[in-house]
Parts: structure tokens; C-alpha cells; sequence
């Protein structure tokens, strides 16, 4: 198989965690250079690998892969579909750049024959793009839900089982690397949603702008919600929601819901992810895994960075199947 040579723009959380993984390994592959915002911080690799001028690794000829996980959405933008547009595959984490701009990347690298994958932007390690895009391929989903955001379960879990309060929650997520720079991302359901849109994507083949989506987040529950959850031996976890409502129509929609003891979610706790797909005739089915961190997610960039050694490309097989599948926020809420 070919050899990778790779750009990596960011050296965050998921960069450093997927350096650390691809250094115990005998990959054919070598990061060439890598993007960083601030050059003055200390790194522990040696400072000709990195660089603060971005060109300088899109108009390297000798760089046929990029591997973007940056926070800034339009650079992220910028970067990816120029890295596309001039024949490099691209791997990136950057859920709110997908779910912005999903339709416009699908549209480049067809017209472009470059591969876009981005496992690790949707629920860390686990494994739904892929499986979406391949195993469900010829099913009817019915819906797919679950625990989309480590960060605000983290909180939840924290509150509900150590009895820890909102604000130190948060500051742990933060100091363990699983929340976005600006938090309100994660609590208020934001990221959820923008990685229910990129899974809706190949699920169903609707792409769907986020603005159109309800989120409500998990800000407001009072220390009386959790003490109420408690007493009725239920807890609350934040769920992102994509269900079929007839043959023409699916809905999205992000909300904190009580969950009892017999559901699949009731046992994810912390940063651990969990996914529920609902299909036709393989019925339900549940992914679990951790969703955050530098490891569980480098994991996820990694793989779909070896994809690339056989030109691995999403199809977007949904979309060409049930392009007749229309988005509606016109939901009915059921307590
Ligand atoms: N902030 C995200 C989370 C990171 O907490 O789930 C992983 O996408």
C-alpha cells in the first residue's frame, strides 16, 4: 500500500493523543509537519516539525494526507477544502465544520475524487460512521439515539453518583480534556447536535442545517432535578434524537430525557458514549465506548487514517437510496 505522508494541522488534545498512538506503531506512514496556532508553547517534539504557516503544508507536494483537529471552524473550513481540492485525502474531528459545511465537502471531493472521513468527529471511538455508511447500508432505520456528548454526561454522572456540583464537574471535563474550548458547545447540546447531523447524513441521506435543529441542554437542571431522578430511580442524560416519522419525513431534535434502569442508557456514565440504532430487521442494537479523550478519539482518526491506504471513500450509499427522505422540525414532544 501506498505511504501516507501527512500534514497534521492542531496539536491539541486528539493531535497529541493520536502522536502517542502512532508512535508505538509500525505504520507506513510520516507525519511530515505539523500546524500549530501558538509557537511559543513548549512541545516535547523537536521544533522543526512544527510550523505556524499553514500553506506551507497545503502546497507541499511531497504531503498526499491531511489530518485536521483544530478548534477554529473556519480555518478548519479553509484548510479541508483546499487540502481536497488539490488532491489530498483528508481525515478531520472537527464536528461543527462537518455539520456546517457537510453538503458543500460531499460536493468537493466527488467533483475531486479526494476521500473526506471523519470517524472521529462523531462519539470518539465508537465506530457509527462506518457502520452506518456499510452495515446499515441496505436497512430501514427506524431512529438512532444515545449519549453523543462526553462531556455533559460527564457533568451528569458526576452530579447524579458523586454528588459533585455543576460547576466543578465542568472544570474536571475541561482539566481532562473531553470539553470544548467555549463549554456551552457541550452543555447546551450544540456538539450533540452537530454530530447527530453529520450520523443523519448517512443514515438517511438528509443533510441538515444545525440552525434548523432543536437543542436544549443540560444548563438549567437544578440540584432538585437530579434529587427528583434519584428518588424515582431514573436518571437524566442528554439525547440526541434522529427518528423516521412516516416514508417522507425524518426529525432531529437534542433534549435531556429520563431514562430508567432497563434502558440501554442508563448505565453509560462519564465520558463513555453510547449509540442506540433502531432498525428495520436487525431491530436495536447498542455501541458503547468512550467519547472524548485523546485516545479514544486518536484511535478513531488512526483508523480512518489506515482506510485511506486503500482509498477508502464514503458513499453516502443512503443518500442516493432514500433521497426522497425529507428533514421536519415539526415534532410532536411526548413526556
Ligand atoms: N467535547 C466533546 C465531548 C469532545 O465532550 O464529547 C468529543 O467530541
Amino acid at each position: 500500500s501506498k505511504k501516507l505522508t501527512i500534514g497534521l494541522f492542531g496539536f491539541g488534545v486528539v493531535g497529541q493523543g493520536l502522536y502517542d498512538i502512532i508512535k508505538t506503531k509500525n505504520l507506513n506512514l510520516e507525519i511530515v509537519k505539523i500546524a500549530i496556532k501558538d509557537p511559543t508553547k513548549k512541545r516535547t517534539l523537536p521544533a522543526e516539525l512544527f510550523t505556524t504557516d499553514r500553506d506551507e503544508i497545503l502546497n507541499n507536494p511531497e504531503i498526499n494526507t491531511i489530518i485536521e483537529l483544530i478548534n477554529d471552524t473556519e480555518a478548519a473550513y479553509h484548510i479541508v477544502s483546499t487540502a481536497l481540492k488539490s488532491g489530498k485525502n483528508v481525515v478531520s474531528a472537527s464536528k461543527k465544520m462537518l455539520a456546517l459545511h457537510l453538503e458543500e465537502l460531499i460536493n468537493i471531493q466527488h467533483e475531486y475524487g479526494t476521500s473526506l472521513l471523519y470517524e472521529g468527529a462523531v462519539c470518539g471511538s465508537i465506530p457509527i460512521i462506518r457502520n452506518l455508511e456499510e452495515y446499515y447500508d441496505n436497512e430501514l432505520l427506524h431512529s438512532i439515539s444515545g449519549i453523543f456528548n462526553g462531556s455533559s454526561n460527564y457533568i451528569l454522572s458526576k452530579g447524579f453518583l458523586e454528588n459533585l456540583d455543576y460547576a466543578s464537574a465542568l472544570k474536571q471535563a475541561q482539566d481532562l480534556g473531553f470539553a470544548e474550548t467555549d463549554p456551552t458547545m457541550d452543555v447546551g447540546g450544540y456538539d450533540a447536535k452537530f454530530k447527530l447531523v453529520i450520523a443523519a447524513a448517512h443514515a438517511y441521506g438528509v443533510v441538515v442545517n444545525p440552525d434548523d435543529v432543536l437543542n436544549i441542554g443540560i444548563q438549567n437542571l437544578s440540584p432538585y432535578d437530579l434529587q427528583y431522578t434519584r428518588e424515582k430511580n431514573l436518571k437524566i442524560k442528554l439525547v440526541p434524537v434522529a427518528k423516521e416519522l412516516d416514508d417522507k419525513h425524518v426529525a432531529l431534535f437534542v433534549l435531556p430525557k429520563l431514562v430508567n434502569e432497563h434502558e440501554f442508557l442508563y448505565n453509560v456514565e462519564y465520558e463513555y458514549n453510547g449509540v442506540i440504532v433502531q432498525a428495520a430487521f436487525a431491530d436495536q442494537q447498542f455501541f458503547f465506548g468512550k467519547g472524548a479523550g485523546g485516545h479514544p478519539t486518536g484511535a478513531a482518526v488512526l483508523s480512518d487514517v489506515a482506510a485511506l491506504r486503500y482509498d477508502y471513500q464514503y458513499e453516502y450509499k443512503k443518500a442516493k437510496q432514500k433521497g426522497s427522505l425529507q428533514f421536519t422540525n415539526d415534532i410532536e414532544l411526548t413526556v
